[in-house]
């Protein structure tokens, strides 16, 4: 490394241990790996890490739901990771866990510190108390009625109908969603970090405004430093039972998940450190180490008020954040993912289809810039760019000089370059500086466009000399070797620039061309190459098709999900001494972890006898039921079960049907409801399962 090479500790945010990764998670993996790779390649020394974000009640709920510990649940959680990262081409150098000895150690020994230096308070508060689980309960948790218009239902923080923010004691007949019992309301201690302390504010009116941080971040700062009623202290314990790290001299306490996750990042690095022989201490000491977080704009308070707080006041060897880069959330053709509406991404199914992880990360960078705005992916235009852009104008300069100078001329590209030539490659060299210092910024849209623009000119001098010409005339096999060597000398300079975003063909071009990527800098002469192998197949506008699901027909038993998946930062700021973050947690996933009994009693499932079945014509899916449910008339029921069941086998039997679901209009008549039936997403196992009641039920039997 020489001297001013930089020393650079990078993290994504953790993701929560609760489930798989979802598209979102890939594009900040993706950002921040295009990032470290621009850095590596420019000879800093960089380490690059992540870890399951394991605590807090959300995972111990539905470790206990799946009968495992909390430990099994993040076990497999863990491991389902690398074929994610493997297969987006993500660099981590290591990935760990924030229920780790390094984390605990990390978590405590900050805590007391902070304690020491006099930020730590303890204050008695009043809280929701499950009498049946027996523990107090996250908001999330509870249901009730809006306090200010009555709304039924309404989570334990937010009406999502007029818009209040309250105290989850301040709710109407309020109901635990775990048990459905009414809460009682029990005191508890609690531990708070005084983020309200003038100490505290006036550390961090300088770090989020000293230039360092994005101007929409730095604004949204000003805005929660400068509100009415201050920083609110931070509530950082949680009480038995959960799952967490335990606090020093404190039985029965843990800390609050946002406490010990931020921490993780550290535990992360100090195992990779052990693993290295570094020594952990010392490197974050360093006044050369610089600390960078990638992470997405939902949340922000943590990590730039929190956080860097925390590292300040617990000293040495802690290290206050040198940046945090904030990025937006990704949409979907103009809205936001949703499953239902057959319009989610699963980073998995992407690449078993057999998309190609390289044409998503040239995309998102093709679309990325330094601001906190959300990137869309819209189908038509991922294929428009990675058709006309990588295979339309990159690819297309090796492939169509490659073969002349195999089979005319051995391999070996010329060393005697004509001016025109050389002053392309000048060019393309002159304008290096400046794609570096777009990644660097983080504005890898403009290093792709300007990638493109030298493309688009490297192909125009290759049109002019048309080589394919030039190789059918005798006598002009000098200009024929001369075009060419230009053509993948450029070639070369272009997939320098493009390396961070496709290492892999890099990799490939540097088996071809015979020289290496690993260095920004490296321009050694080629010389001789090796033969051209396809890089880039062309985007097929119907594998986009299969990317997504169909969209659902709804299903009464699904709860409706609210419309903003993520939670604004601003309502961060106006709630932030009771925000919990598990709120998040489950937001992430497609499903709420759980409903209220209510919400299950809005499903009128009945025992239905089919008395009627037959096939559709024109309708290679359906089979036309009728079920009777002790009502006038049996109900006509259109069913998705023809690949399954032979309607002669049907009649007669019993099964469960949804009575209640708005009746649907189809091409083939009326549809009254809905059969229940089993399949298994994942397509391990072939076939669909109506269900059938235990002998003895009678049509029309409720089932609850
Ligand atoms: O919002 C989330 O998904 C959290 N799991 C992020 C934690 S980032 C860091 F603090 F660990
Ligand atoms: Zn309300």
């Amino acid at each position: 490394m020489s001297a001013s090479a930089r020393k650079l500790f990078v993290t994504t945010a953790l993701p929560y241990a609760n489930g798989p990764f979802h598209v979102g998670h890939i594009m900040e993996y993706i950002q921040a790996d295009i990032w470290v790779r621009m850095q590596r390649m420019a000879g800093h020394e960089v380490h690059f890490v992540c870890a399951d974000d394991a605590h807090g009640a959300p995972i111990m709920l539905k470790a206990e739901a799946e009968g495992v510990t909390p430990q099994q649940l993040v076990g497999q959680i863990a491991a389902g990771r690398p074929q994610y990262l493997n297969g987006f081409l993500i660099s981590f150098d290591n990935w760990h866990s924030t229920d780790s000895e390094e984390n605990t150690q990390l978590s405590q020994d900050i805590y007391l510190k902070l304690r020491e230096a006099g930020f730590i308070d303890r204050k008695t508060i009043e809280q929701f108390f499950d009498p049946v689980k027996n523990m107090f309960l996250p908001d999330r948790y509870i249901k009730g009625e809006c306090p200010k218009c009555g709304a039924k239902d309404q989570n334990g923080d937010n009406c999502e109908v007029c818009g209040a923010v309250y105290a989850p004691t301040e709710l109407k007949n309020p109901v635990s969603a775990l048990t459905g019992a009414t809460p009682v309301i029990r005191e508890s201690e609690h531990f708070f970090f005084r983020l309200s302390d003038p100490r505290c504010v006036e550390f961090l009116r300088n770090w989020t405004q000293d230039g360092r941080l994005q101007p929409q971040i730095a604004n949204k700062a000003q805005e929660w430093l400068s509100s009415e009623s201050g920083l609110a202290d931070w509530d950082i314990s949680r009480d038995a039972p959960y799952f967490g790290i335990p606090i020093p001299d404190a039985p029965g306490k843990y800390f609050y998940v946002w406490l010990d996750a931020p921490v993780g990042y550290l535990a992360s690095f100090k195992n990779y450190c052990g693993k290295h022989g570094m020594d952990f201490a010392q490197f974050m000491a360093d006044p050369k180490t610089e600390q960078i977080h990638f992470i997405g704009k939902d949340i922000v308070y943590f990590h730039c008020l929190f956080w860097p707080a925390m590292m300040h006041f617990a000293g040495q060897p802690y290290k206050v954040p040198d940046n945090v880069y904030v990025h937006g959330f990704i949409t979907v053709s103009g809205e936001k993912m949703s499953k239902s509406r057959g319009t989610g991404i699963s980073p998995l199914r992407y690449l078993d289809i057999g998309l190609n992880a390289e044409w998503l990360r040239y995309y998102i960078a093709a679309k990325l810039n330094a601001n906190v705005e959300d990137l869309d992916f819209n189908p038509d235009d991922f294929v428009a760019r990675i058709n006309s852009d990588l295979v339309g104008k990159y690819v297309n300069i090796a492939s169509r000089c490659a073969g002349f100078i195999t089979k005319r001329f051995e391999g070996k590209l010329s060393a005697d370059l004509p001016a025109e030539g050389q002053a392309l490659l000048a060019a393309l060299r002159e304008a290096k500086p400046g794609v570096r210092d777009f990644y660097e910024a983080r504005e890898f849209s403009k290093a792709m466009r300007e990638v493109m623009a030298l493309a688009d000119r490297v192909n125009e001098y290759i049109n002019a000399h048309a080589p394919w010409e030039l190789a059918k005339q005798e006598g002009r096999e000098l200009e024929l070797h001369q075009v060419c060597s230009v053509a993948l000398n450029a070639f070369r300079l272009l997939t320098t620039m493009l390396t961070p975003v496709m290492p892999r063909v890099a990799e490939s071009v540097g088996k071809f061309l015979n020289c290496s990527f690993a260095s920004w800098d490296d321009e050694t002469p080629l010389s001789v190459i090796n033969k051209y192998e396809h890089l880039m197949t062309r985007v097929d506008a119907k594998q986009m098709d299969a990317l997504f699901d169909a969209p659902e027909a709804p299903k009464a038993a699904e709860p409706a999900k609210p419309a903003n998946g993520k939670a604004d930062p601003s309502k961060h700021a106006q709630q932030q001494a009771h925000v919990d973050k598990v709120v998040a947690a489950d937001a992430e996933s497609d499903f709420e972890p759980f409903i209220s009994i209510d919400d299950f009693g809005k499903v009128d499932l009945r025992i239905a006898k089919i008395v009627g079945a037959e096939h559709v014509e024109g309708a290679a899916k359906l089979i036309k039921l009728l079920l009777d449910i002790g009502e006038e008339r049996p109900r006509q029921v259109f069913a998705g079960i023809k690949s399954a069941y032979d309607p002669a086998t049907l009649v007669g039997r019993l099964t469960v049907m949804v009575a209640n679901l708005a009746p649907r209009k189809m091409k083939f008549g009326l549809s009254e409801g809905m059969v229940l039936a089993a399949s298994d997403d994942k397509g391990e196992v072939p076939g669909l399962f109506i269900l059938s009641p235990d002998s003895g039920a009678q049509p029309g039997m409720r089932v609850k």
